[in-house]
């Protein structure tokens, strides 16, 4: 029997799309217009239930969030790491220039020639912009496809974020017998889990390459200093600079996710102006022009209301790596001295088979953000059944497509979880291109930085990721970390270890 033959479909518009990225001449008027975040805080104000939010309380925090900008845009503040002001993010939309973007793109392309698959190796902020920005602007199944549907890119793996070896040992599989290139991402040079990933790439690389590996290896880390600095000047592998002055989750638009992204054959150009555009945006004192202080001063506003978890909810799996994107942004960078707002991604309709329970009727201790995709790539039309056995035959019959009950998936909720005292706000983002990740990524910066100051603290460290390393360092016996390993050791006999076995009861 033949396989099955899809009928009644039209091409999949990602794999258009994606095979289509880098288009000139796309960044028209037109496109700027029809390429617009928005942002809808109807369901922030007067949730019913105990201490909702009000409009005046976030009316009573504009003067503080235009002093942050202010400060923010003076570099001024408790914004220092290692006495450098970590707020060189802010202005590198401005800065990036085409030869830059022309040279990564020189560098990919030769290299994207020689390979089959293509691994990113990192962690944190060496990782999930580039892993979200991937997942957002491509095929769900890219492996999957043939060359050509995606876009000419070789297949893309991300290693180096977990150190699972089953994980690790599958992704060996697929990898097998293919010509493999790797970016190795570490601005530290020295994080446990991107070394190790990229000590077991690099191998297999050099078994095949032998003296020629280095062409196949590039290394993003710090410009002069680290380990994995070093090491690639020793083995002479391309490299590409960290700067300074960008911490790990800010830095989606500095080489750490630009080379990841060329290779993809995402339209960096296109990614660099949706930066640039709320760059300018964002700069603004003008608070109801400016959606990053409006962001920051309702989520600020709810955090003193007593809302401790934010529900990040999208309607897109291509959204979804994104709100993993800001799981990391806003805890490492709220989560200091007791504070913060503990970040969830979450996927409708999916979770309100799950969570949405505690979401709808639970501890009142909820922000709900949705962040939403306006218009999907593709359309999919829901079919008639003889007999309308499940009762949903009048969607066909009213022309209603999976795209509109989608909709009022996250529109249902929505409006349920406000009159069950969950405040929500609506973010939208009109299509899958890059320019609104740029955007939307700008948005989220600038915010975070914004609830930086409003929190009191630093928004640019993250001690508490130092602490688990020192820990984990200890542990594994790394040397340097002996007295600390004797530390733990003594207060782990202090605790008195619990475990306990279950053996199987006697028949
Ligand atoms: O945001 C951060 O600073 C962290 O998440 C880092 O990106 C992460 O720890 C990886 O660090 P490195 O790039 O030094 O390997």
């Amino acid at each position: 029997m033949e396989g099955l033959k899809l009928k009644g479909f039209e091409e999949n518009k990602t794999v258009e799309n994606q095979a289509n990225r880098v288009e000139k001449g796309k960044l028209t008027d037109l496109f700027r217009q029809e390429n617009t975040i928005s942002l809808d805080p109807t369901y922030i104000f007067e949730a019913p239930g105990e201490r909702p939010v009000s409009i005046k309380d976030v009316e009573a925090l504009i003067p503080r969030v235009l002093e942050a900008n202010r400060m923010l845009k003076r570099q001024e503040g408790n914004i220092l790491d290692n006495g450098i002001p970590m707020t060189g993010w802010q202005n590198l939309p401005e800065e990036i220039d085409r030869r830059h973007l022309a040279e990564i793109k020189s560098v990919t392309d030769e290299l994207s020639g020689e390979i089959d698959a293509f691994v990113s190796t990192g962690i944190g902020g060496s990782y999930l912009g580039v892993e979200a920005t991937f997942q957002a602007l491509t095929h769900s199944y890219f492996n999957q496809l043939s060359r050509d549907k995606r876009g000419g890119a070789p297949e893309i793996y991300f290693l180096g974020q977990n150190m699972d070896p089953d994980y690790f040992r599958d992704t060996l599989d697929v990898l097998e017998g293919k010509r493999v290139g790797i970016n190795v991402i570490s601005k530290s040079g020295t994080t446990t889990e991107t070394a190790i990933a990229f000590r077991i790439i690099l191998k297999l690389i050099e078994e095949n390459w032998g003296k020629d590996a280095s062409r196949f290896v590039i290394a993003t880390t710090d410009k002069s200093k680290g380990a994995l600095r070093i090491l690639s000047e020793k083995k002479g592998f391309k490299t590409f600079p960290i700067p300074d002055n960008i911490g790990g989750r800010y830095s989606v638009l500095t080489d750490v996710g630009l080379v990841g992204l060329a290779m993809a054959n995402i339209d960096i150009e296109e990614f660099v102006a949706g930066f640039r555009r709320m760059r300018e945006t964002t700069m603004s004192d003008d608070f109801m022009a400016n959606p990053a202080l409006l962001h920051a001063a309702i989520r600020h506003a709810a955090w003193l209301k007593g809302k401790k978890i934010e529900v990040v909810a999208v309607n897109s799996r291509a959204l979804y790596s994104v709100a993993r994107w800001m799981e990391q942004l806003f805890p490492e960078s709220e989560g200091h001295e007791g504070h913060g707002m503990w970040v969830s991604p979450t996927m409708y309709s999916e979770k309100l088979h799950a969570n949405g329970q505690m979401i709808q009727d639970g501890e009142r201790n909820i922000l709900e953000t949705f962040l939403l995709l306006k218009e999907h790539d593709n359309r999919i039309e829901i079919p008639s059944m003889e007999g309308d056995p499940d009762g949903l035959n009048f969607l066909c019959d009213n022309g209603i497509d999976m795209n509109y009950v989608n909709r009022k998936v996250v529109e249902g909720p929505a409006y349920a979880h406000y009159k069950g005292g969950v405040p929500n706000m609506t973010i939208e983002i009109p299509r899958r291109n890059a320019y609104n990740l740029g955007q939307f990524y700008y948005m989220m910066e600038r915010s975070v930085a914004i609830s930086g100051y409003l929190m009191g603290h630093n928004p640019f460290i993250q001690p508490g990721v130092e602490a688990y390393k020192k820990a984990m360092f200890a542990m594994i016996g790394k040397p340097g970390y002996e007295s600390k390993a004797k530390e733990i050791e003594e207060e782990i006999k202090k605790l008195g270890r619990i475990k306990l076995n279950f053996p199987d009861l006697p028949a």
